[in-house]
């Protein structure tokens, strides 16, 4: 039996949405372990799009979905992503989709909190999603977080709501100078939610472990990616929660004895959206074509993803810190018709040759990156299906990726679509 986690190993956007899809048939259970709606994964089914923010992408597999403790949740927009489920015909209900009671809730204050911060800080900004993500975990660490199963209980919000609004309201005031907001009005706005969602909430780390017992499969699906990781990323330029394999255990309620293998999704070249440092960016015509050809804006905020060559360093430490035992390499198929491709395998700063990926922001703004180049390929390879067939070039690229990270390329994306995918290895069948 096959427990497997998927993270993403650069700044997220991947291509983690397919590959769960795709994987999840051989999974019983998809469970999003955390992150919230600043995710934002993209599924193609039969030609039809579907981007999904919270609820795992392993819905359209017909999975039992899990949102894990690990995760803040806006309710409104979970409601609407069910409802945009059924309006395509798949039916979300308690028993394909559960919420455990411990995941945080995201509250109105906490998207203005996040607006305003960023606003104030100008030039400085992060260039959040702005969905109040990071004023949810610092409430989650602060101990005055609302959980799923405070929401539910409604003498327990109220009572909880008016101590925490009393101070957001200050800080809304008096600080940013924007509106405060009425409890009353959150109260009527949360109750409908709480009532819409009651049924689905329970205990997760229960039912998986029973599940596990009985024989089923679990995928955890990551969101964002290794370098947005609150600890491990490009800090301050990353996300509230650790994106790392290892906080799927604590994120889901499971043992780490239970995860049977850890895949890492990355993409042919490096993407980036918002702000931070990103060595290998190409600020060229190359960039803008890799842009166009890849439709790099992202999925959750519309904003145009920043471009750049494939990154070794990152990827390296990708491989290090989530303890990799796979990688899928996705967006093959952008990299066609480029005379030559390049790949970073370490930096230079200040006269000296870097390897592992510094820690220091400071650091890493003078990083600069030193290349090895490849010949590209001209063909299209969107129709393939078996490796041997991809062009010389192509294998010698995938060739290079498992030699420098010392670890088996187990799938090859070559287009959104389920079936324009070269599967090497299933994870699911070592
Ligand atoms: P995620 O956040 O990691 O799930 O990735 P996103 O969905 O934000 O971004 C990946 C984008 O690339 C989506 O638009 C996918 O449909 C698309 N995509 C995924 N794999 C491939 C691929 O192999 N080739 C191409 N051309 N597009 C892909
Ligand atoms: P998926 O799961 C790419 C980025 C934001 C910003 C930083 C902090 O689709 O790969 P936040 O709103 O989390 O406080 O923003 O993190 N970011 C992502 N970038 N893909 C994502 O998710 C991201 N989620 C957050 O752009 O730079
Ligand atoms: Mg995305």
């Amino acid at each position: 039996m096959s427990n497997i986690v998927i993270v993403g190993t650069q700044w997220g956007d991947e291509g983690k949405g397919k590959i769960v899809d795709l994987l999840s048939k051989n999974a019983d259970i998809v469970v999003r372990f955390q992150g919230g709606n600043n995710a934002g994964h993209t599924l193609v089914v039969d030609g039809k799009q579907f981007i999904s923010h919270l609820v795992p992408s392993g819905i359209l597999q017909g999975k039992i979905c899990i949102l894990g403790n690990g995760m803040v949740v806006d309710p409104k927009v979970l409601i609407d992503e069910i409802k945009a489920l059924s309006n395509i015909g798949i039916k979300v209900g308690p028993d394909n989709l559960k919420i455990s009671e411990k995941a945080h809730i995201i509250m109105p204050y906490h998207k203005l909190i996040d607006l305003e911060r960023e606003k104030k800080k100008g030039d400085n900004k992060i260039g959040t999603t702005g969905r109040g993500i990071g004023p949810a975990y610092e409430d989650k660490a602060a101990r005055t977080g609302i959980r799923f199963s405070e929401l539910i209980d409604s003498e327990v919000f109220i009572e909880k709501l008016k101590i925490v609004l009393d101070e957001k309201n200050f800080d809304l005031e008096h600080r940013f100078s924007a509106p405060s907001l009425n409890l009353e009005e959150i109260i009527d706005e949360y109750s409908i939610y709480a009532k819409r969602l009651a049924s689905h909430v329970t205990n997760i780390s229960v039912i998986i472990d029973k599940e596990i017992k009985s024989g089923k499969q679990v995928l955890l699906e990551g969101a964002q990616g290794t370098h947005l990781d609150i600890d491990h990323g490009t800090y301050p330029f990353v996300t509230s929660s650790n994106t790392v394999a290892g906080n799927a255990c604590s994120g889901a309620g499971i043992g780490p004895k239970k995860i049977t293998g850890v895949v890492g999704i990355v993409k042919a070249y490096t993407t980036r959206v918002g702000e931070g440092p990103f060595a290998s960016e190409l600020f060229d015509e190359t960039g803008d074509r890799i842009q166009k050809k890849g439709a790099e804006f992202g999925a959750t905020t519309g904003r145009m993803r920043r471009c750049g060559w494939l990154d070794m360093v990152i990827l390296k430490n990708a491989v290090r810190l989530n303890s990799l035992t796979g990688l899928v390499v996705t967006k093959l198929d952008v990299l066609g018709g480029l005379p030559s491709l390049k790949i970073c395998t370490s930096y230079e700063c200040e006269g000296k040759i870097i390897n592992d990926f510094p820690s220091d922001i400071k650091t890493l703004t003078l990083c600069k990156p030193v290349y090895e180049s490849f010949p590209g390929w001209e063909e299209d390879i969107s129709g393939i299906t078996q490796f041997a067939e991809l062009p010389e070039n192509a294998k010698k690229y995938i060739k290079r990726i498992e030699e420098i990270t010392e670890t088996p390329v187990q799938i090859i994306s070559v287009g959104p679509g389920r079936n324009e995918t070269i599967m090497i290895n299933n994870p699911f069948n070592e």
